[in-house]
């Protein structure tokens, strides 16, 4: 799975201990990328809040990085007991790194993260004037229906299979890889 990415940008899972790397990524957003990602305004306080539980839920969160900071994010989690085969996916990119296929990118690693998950049905909440979330959608054969005020994207996670468990462990090797390497270059050069 060849990825043209933004230079030096790598696409990996956070890791444990790195959760103020996703706070700063969301404080970061412009107001309008954050009023997109969270489908209205929101406050600081609201964000380092929504954080917080994120890490205490169970959901996977894959980032975009460059040297080591992340300034693009797609988590998906599930939504719980009473739905085991559905999960929420959300994606966000700083400004200067948006329309560069790293939403694609992140969109794409969430989908397989979801599949060997068995999660079957992923629901994607944005605004109806999110028109550049909807293409994104869109090019994952996502299937739309609009709610008031809001689009709910879902897109039909198709069965894990060993290819699919393969593609996403050697996913996650090569992201562990890259950033050692990163880590490394960074301390040679200090
Ligand atoms: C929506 C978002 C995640 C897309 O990420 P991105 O990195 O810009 O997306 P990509 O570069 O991979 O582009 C994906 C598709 O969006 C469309 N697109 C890209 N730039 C666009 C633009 N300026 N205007 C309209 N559509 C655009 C294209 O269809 C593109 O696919 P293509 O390159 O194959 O033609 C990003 O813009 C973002 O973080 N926005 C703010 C937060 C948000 O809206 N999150 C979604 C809520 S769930």
């Amino acid at each position: 799975m060849q990825e043209v990415l933004p230079e030096g940008g790598v696409i990996r899972k956070l890791w444990i201990g790195e959760t103020a790397k996703y706070r700063e990524h969301l404080l970061r957003l412009d107001p309008q990328s954050r009023r997109n990602r969270f489908g209205g305004a929101v406050s600081d306080d609201f964000v380092r809040n929504y954080v917080d539980l994120t890490t205490a839920l169970d959901a996977v969160v894959h980032g975009f990085f460059i040297a080591g900071a992340m300034h693009g994010a797609a988590e998906l989690r599930p939504l719980g007991l009473q739905f085991p085969r559905q999960a929420e996916a959300a994606i966000s990119v700083e400004g200067p790194w948006q329309s560069h296929g790293v939403g694609s990118a992140l969109l794409r690693r969430t989908l397989l993260a979801a599949r060997n998950r068995g999660f079957r049905l992923l629901h994607m909440a944005c605004l109806a004037e999110n028109q550049r979330m909807q293409q994104l959608a869109r090019k994952f054969d996502a299937e739309l229906s609009f709610d008031f005020e809001s689009v709910v994207g879902e897109v039909e996670a198709s069965r894990p299979t060993p290819l699919s468990l393969m593609r996403e462990l050697m996913s996650d090797g090569h992201g562990f890889a890259t950033a050692m390497l990163d880590l490394q270059s960074r301390m040679l050069r200090a």
